[in-house]
């Protein structure tokens, strides 16, 4: 294992090639040999992918929207991280809007390294040099292993576009149920509007020394193609080329702009 100071001082190691936060590596045999019982669902996203997002979505599901019961405790104790080894969590979100909302959340996210420059940040990313790995394996993974396993696979985009019917997709995996009054709830309830304003969703909870939302949000904004506003035309095309060696071979297709 390799460590590597960032910026931050922060303290990373590398676990078959993927960069993670020390109190993961020094769980790593526990987390490696945790065994799913029938009954367990694990919510496996990118960082910044919409983890929150899909995590409030299955939360209100099981509870049948009730609201109040949503409001139990923060969503980071509602479903706990695995790789913290305290108890776990495929949705994905398209490459360029990641990179982009990862780079704003290393910006006020004190426990993660300082991200540089988006120029230099461009290159982190697309070497895959941030925690919890690359994107492009991470997405390559899942998606072929998605159909030897039960697995549901979502898009942001698609939860973006559609989301009552991304829900449906959610609640029948979930073997659940619920009318269609409960639906246009959970819909309105898991809005990104909503879940700005909801201290159980926000992250307002957390402290400044980690957290500085004063930099950047948590809830920062929530849309498809923010990467518009980042990328220069020549980063795009150098991305593009970069994407398509790295993706060859994978039938995976995402949207990125509504
Ligand atoms: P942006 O930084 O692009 O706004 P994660 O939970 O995996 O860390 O992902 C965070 C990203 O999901 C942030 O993206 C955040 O705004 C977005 N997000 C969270 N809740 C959302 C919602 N209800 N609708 C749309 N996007 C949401």
């Amino acid at each position: 294992a390799l460590t590597s100071e960032l910026g931050k001082q922060i303290k990373l190691k590398e676990v078959e090639g993927t960069l993670l936060q020390l109190a993961t590596v020094d769980n790593w045999s526990q987390i490696q040999s945790f065994e799913a019982k029938p009954d367990d669902l694990l919510i496996c996203t990118y960082p910044k992918a919409g983890t929150t997002w899909i995590q409030e979505i299955v939360d209100m599901i099981e509870h049948n929207g009730d609201v109040e019961k949503c409001q139990r405790a923060i969503i980071q104790q509602r479903h706990p991280f695995i790789e913290w080894a305290r108890p776990p969590q495929p949705s994905a979100r398209n490459a360029k809007d990641c990179m982009v909302s990862y780079y704003h959340f290393q910006r006020m996210n004190h426990k993660l390294p300082d991200p540089g420059t988006w120029e230099e940040y461009f290159e982190t990313f697309i070497n895959g040099k941030v925690v919890w790995g690359s994107w492009f394996d991470h997405v390559k993974g899942w998606w072929e292993m998605k159909d030897r396993y039960q697995i549901l696979f979502l898009f942001y985009e698609d939860i973006k576009r559609d989301p009552k019917h991304e829900i449906q997709k959610v609640m029948k995996f979930m073997g659940k149920n619920l009318d269609e009054t409960v639906l246009d709830k959970i819909v309105q309830e898991t809005s990104f509007e909503k879940m700005k304003e909801n201290p159980m969703t926000n992250r307002s909870t957390v402290s400044k020394s980690i957290m500085d939302q004063s930099i950047s949000p948590f809830m920062r904004k929530g849309t498809v193609g923010d990467w518009k506003n980042h990328f220069t035309v020549a980063q795009n095309e150098r991305f593009d080329e970069i994407y398509r060696k790295k993706m060859e071979g994978t039938s995976i297709n995402f949207c990125m702009e509504l």
